[in-house]
């Protein structure tokens, strides 16, 4: 497409918009349509805060700039990146997180559940909190942001995603509270903990064969898990009530495997979670819950 050779802001946006939806791209990694999914690059490409004023879409590009937007909407056909890895900037819970192909892409539901503090599932704010499988460490940092009296662990299997989780730790400032740990699932870690979160992987390889080109950017140790997606959170089931508290309580995503697993352990008093802001899949288990099951996980 041949583009004005001066453009405005807005001008750009409604450009960039038209050639991603002429090229049909997939969205669902930030966003959900072209107009967004243009503001998010170009915006992040300038340097625009999100809430800019109106004002900011009447400035007219540099030559520069227009050849870097130009540069990444490019890329963004071409390659079918997503977005926050060409501008290594995704947001979570209104948090920026650095983010490369080292990582999933943020974007689980407990956004949500982190905003509102875990209303009602927490009777007191946890003093130890893990985020188990926690790639960029958005679960973890927002959860530490939100609970400023809390000691949270990150922990990942891959030390490549500990690099950017640590990046991220510093960035919001929180070197004191919250630490990494290599861990493959429990194995290196020490209970027991108020609170554990987990978005582990839960697909199975027939999905991820299925899942549109984005997605093969993201690292297959973020996303894959055998036994039909479920061999990891059955793990993390199995294990986590020797690393809870008393009182503890486990909230786990398990996205659109959470009909197999409620099927598979029908016996287990699931609390699947409703989100005012869209996203399924993620239950919630008290540390008695999980114990009294146990025999029915073996
Ligand atoms: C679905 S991603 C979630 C990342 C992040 N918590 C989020 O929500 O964006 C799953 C993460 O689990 C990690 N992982 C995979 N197998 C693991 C294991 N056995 N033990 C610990 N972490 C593991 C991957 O490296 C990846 O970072």
């Amino acid at each position: 497409m041949q583009a004005a050779t001066k453009e405005n802001v807005e001008q750009v946006l409604e450009r960039v918009s038209r050639q991603f939806e002429q090229a049909e791209l997939f969205y669902g990694h930030g966003t959900d349509n072209p107009w967004d999914e243009a503001v998010y690059l170009v915006f992040s490409a300038l340097g625009i805060p999100f809430d800019c004023d109106d004002n900011m879409l009447q400035k007219t590009l540099s030559e520069d700039e227009r050849t870097r937007v130009n540069a990444l909407v490019r890329e963004r056909i071409e390659s079918r990146r997503p977005v926050a890895y060409l501008v290594r900037e995704a947001w979570f819970a209104g948090l920026p997180f650095a983010v490369d192909e080292r990582v999933l892409i943020p974007r689980s539901p407990l956004a949500e559940l982190i905003l509102n503090e875990f209303d009602p599932l927490l009777e007191r704010p946890p003093a130890r909190v893990l985020d188990l499988c926690t790639g960029s460490g958005c679960i973890g940092i927002a959860t530490a942001l939100a609970f400023p009296d809390a000691e949270v662990d990150l922990a990942d299997i891959s030390a490549e995603a500990l690099i950017l989780a640590r990046e991220n730790i510093g960035r919001h400032g929180l070197e004191g509270r919250v630490s990494v740990h290599q861990s493959d699932l429990f194995a290196s870690l020490d209970g027991p903990y108020d609170l554990i979160l987990c978005n582990p992987p839960y697909v199975s390889q027939e999905e991820i064969d299925e899942l549109p080109e984005e997605y093969r950017h993201e690292p297959a140790l973020g996303l894959h898990s055998e036994d039909n997606g479920l061999a990891i959170p059955l793990q993390i089931l199995r294990d986590a009530p020797r690393y809870l508290s008393e009182d503890g309580l486990l909230i786990m995503e398990v996205g659109y495997s959470h009909e197999a697993l409620a099927e598979r352990l029908p016996g287990v008093p699931f609390l699947w979670l409703e989100f005012a802001h869209g996203g399924e899949g993620i239950f919630a288990l008290t540390a008695r819950q999980l114990r009294d099951a146990l025999p029915l996980l073996a």
